[in-house]
């Protein structure tokens, strides 16, 4: 059953930490680093969601770069334009998560039809991935940018599965972000929730994941079950 199983792994947020700035950050805006990264990463997606809705797309690295300027705004933060170059460089090569090599590759040799599927742009996604070492594990990767919309637009779910020749019944998306977990279970999907921390909260909307693991490893022996 595993050989006709599709996955559709979530890249940023899932597969790769997008607090992998935090270094950087600590050394250009101090002890407001976590802070200015959270916010960074939640300015990020609600652009992402405003463009969708508006249907008025920019790129992934578009809504970023001006998540960032609003950022240094917000916490009254004079960055140049060097160092915000810089930031945006640290961007394009974030770190994946401990657990993600290990999961991926018990996945795939399991038989499960690998996929990465994001947000970002295919040439973004394509450095970031190569750059944590796993960009060898997927059949494929799926951009949203090939239909110009975000996520959760159930336009971006459908176009994911008929890159991947996979149908919902059969596929799962995989994902840290509950918006994406619930966009594409309403997409007719199969959902994996990756609660990394305790503290993470999925959204009280009355649409549950499929399963919920707290890393990639407990994910062949859970998928299997369902
Ligand atoms: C991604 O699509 C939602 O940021 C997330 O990679």
């Amino acid at each position: 059953m595993a050989l006709q199983t599709t996955l559709a792994f979530d890249v940023y947020g899932t597969l790769i930490d997008t607090h992998g700035v935090l270094t950087a950050l600590e050394t250009l805006v101090g002890d407001k680093a976590k802070a200015f990264s959270t916010t960074w990463r939640d300015k990020q997606l609600e652009y992402s969601f405003r463009k969708g809705l508006m249907q008025n797309y920019e790129t992934f690295a578009v809504c970023t770069s001006q998540a960032l300027d609003y950022t240094c705004t917000f916490y009254t933060v004079d960055l140049s334009d060097e160092q915000k170059k810089e930031l945006m460089g640290i961007y394009r090569v974030l770190p994946p998560f401990a657990d993600v090599k290990e999961g991926l590759s018990n996945l795939k040799a399991s038989g499960f039809r690998l996929f990465a599927f994001s947000n970002g742009a295919a040439d973004a996604l394509e450095v970031l991935l190569t750059n944590a070492g796993i960009r060898d594990m997927f059949l494929g990767v799926v951009s949203v940018d090939e239909v110009k919309s975000f996520k959760p637009n159930p336009g971006v779910y459908s176009h994911f599965l008929r890159q991947s020749e996979a149908t919902g019944g059969d596929a799962w998306l995989v994902s840290s972000n509950p918006f994406d977990v619930i966009g594409s279970i309403s997409a007719g999907m199969k959902s994996a929730w990756v609660q990394r921390s305790a503290d993470a909260i999925f959204d009280p909307w009355g649409i549950e994941p499929t399963i919920t693991v707290s890393s990639l490893t407990e994910l062949d022996q859970k998928i299997t079950q369902n």
